[in-house]
């Protein structure tokens, strides 16, 4: 399907389920982009969840989103239960536009959902020549280094920064091995999960999509992983006044209340210390680029590159829906 018209059906199903104009633009827009880099367990796969969250009242389609100003660089975000794309969206503007006006924004959100990819905020400050560092939690699927019982979020942790090149440095890695977006798009499409990222529920490694699910992710580097999970949850649970401790509901499951997830935007200027920055991190990434390379591989290459390509040539493309997901169309649109 053509890109457009996908939005403009993404854009009818949430309106039908009573968003605004504007925030269901919003939503189109992310889910859309998502597809796009190919992150595809944070598309479409993830519409009917939303709607389903919407219709039972965990997700607030009109929320009241307060902001409030603790400072000209630190604003808290109450998202009264918004889908999280549009909490995301506001927070992310308000921590550039604090930014922009002292040279660093701060800004703290509660009571949010999933908001898909944090790589996908950041290109809109690195767009605007600053750096950024995104956190958000998210449900239990990790189990913290020494325990057998899922707790943390796969946690994802994002930097931006300019690049000094037209293709923005933007690490965005999940916590775990591979993240849960992944595993859950291997079980609906009946798809085997790589050998080594996940347990089962008696703590055996497996490859069934479905065993992992009711089983833990691995993190990345063990303890070291454990640890960086940890620290998100902290920052972005902990911190703002959202869940955290493996409180975060998973969306697919638990319908029992609101996720109340809570994220974490931190945006300063690139030129705070040194004046040409721009010039410092292309001869940085230039030097990268240049160590001799391992067998077999063409090109070194900074983090963010392989989704920007991903990204230039599946544009060009008419938008891949699978037979599931056509269905979930069907229903949702009527
Ligand atoms: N909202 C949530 O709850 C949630 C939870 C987990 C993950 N996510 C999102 O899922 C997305 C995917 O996460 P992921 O961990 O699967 O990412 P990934 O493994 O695809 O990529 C991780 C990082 O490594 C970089 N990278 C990949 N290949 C590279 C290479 N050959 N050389 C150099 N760098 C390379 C990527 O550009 C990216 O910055 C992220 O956007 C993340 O924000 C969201």
């Amino acid at each position: 399907m053509k890109a457009n018209k996908l939005k403009t059906l993404l854009i009818k199903i949430f309106r039908k389920k009573g968003l605004n104009q504007t925030d269901s633009l919003i939503c189109a827009n992310a889910i859309i982009n998502a597809e796009l880099v190919g992150a595809y367990g944070h598309g479409l796969s993830r519409l009917k969840m939303y709607c389903d969250r919407i219709n039972k009242k965990l997700i607030n389609p009109k929320p009241k989103i307060k902001i409030k100003d603790i400072s000209q660089s630190i604003s808290y975000v109450d998202a009264n239960n918004s889908i999280g794309f549009v909490a995301a969206d506001i927070a992310m503007k308000k921590s550039i536009k604090n930014a922009k006006k002292t040279g660093i924004g701060l800004v703290a959100v509660k009571n949010s959902g999933h908001y898909g990819l944090s790589g996908y905020y950041a290109e809109q400050a690195v767009k605007k020549n600053l750096i950024t560092m995104i956190y958000t939690n998210a449900p239990p699927a990790v189990a913290p280094y020494g325990s057998i019982k899922s707790l943390f979020g796969t946690n994802p942790i994002c930097f931006g920064a300019p690049s000094g090149s037209k293709i923005p440095f933007i690490l965005d890695t999940s916590i775990s091995i591979i993240n849960r977006g992944k595993i859950r798009f291997a079980a609906r499409n009946k798809k085997k999960i790589p050998e080594g990222v996940a347990l089962d529920k008696f703590g055996k490694p497996t490859t069934d999509a479905k065993k992992a699910l009711q089983g833990v992710q691995l993190p990345i580097a063990g303890f070291r992983g454990s640890g960086l999970a940890w620290m998100v949850d902290i920052l972005s649970g902990v911190l703002t006044g959202g869940n955290h401790g493996g409180k975060v509901k998973d969306p697919f499951d638990d319908f029992s209340g609101p996720q109340n997830i809570g994220h974490l935007f931190i945006t300063f200027k690139a030129n705070l210390f040194v004046k040409n920055f721009n010039n410092r991190i292309r001869k940085n990434i230039k030097t990268i680029k240049n160590l001799p390379k391992i067998k077999g591989v063409r090109e070194i290459m900074y983090p963010g590159q392989n989704k920007y390509k991903r990204f230039k040539i599946n544009s060009k493309k008419d938008i891949k829906i699978s037979n599931l997901i056509k269905k979930d169309l069907k229903i949702l649109e009527l």
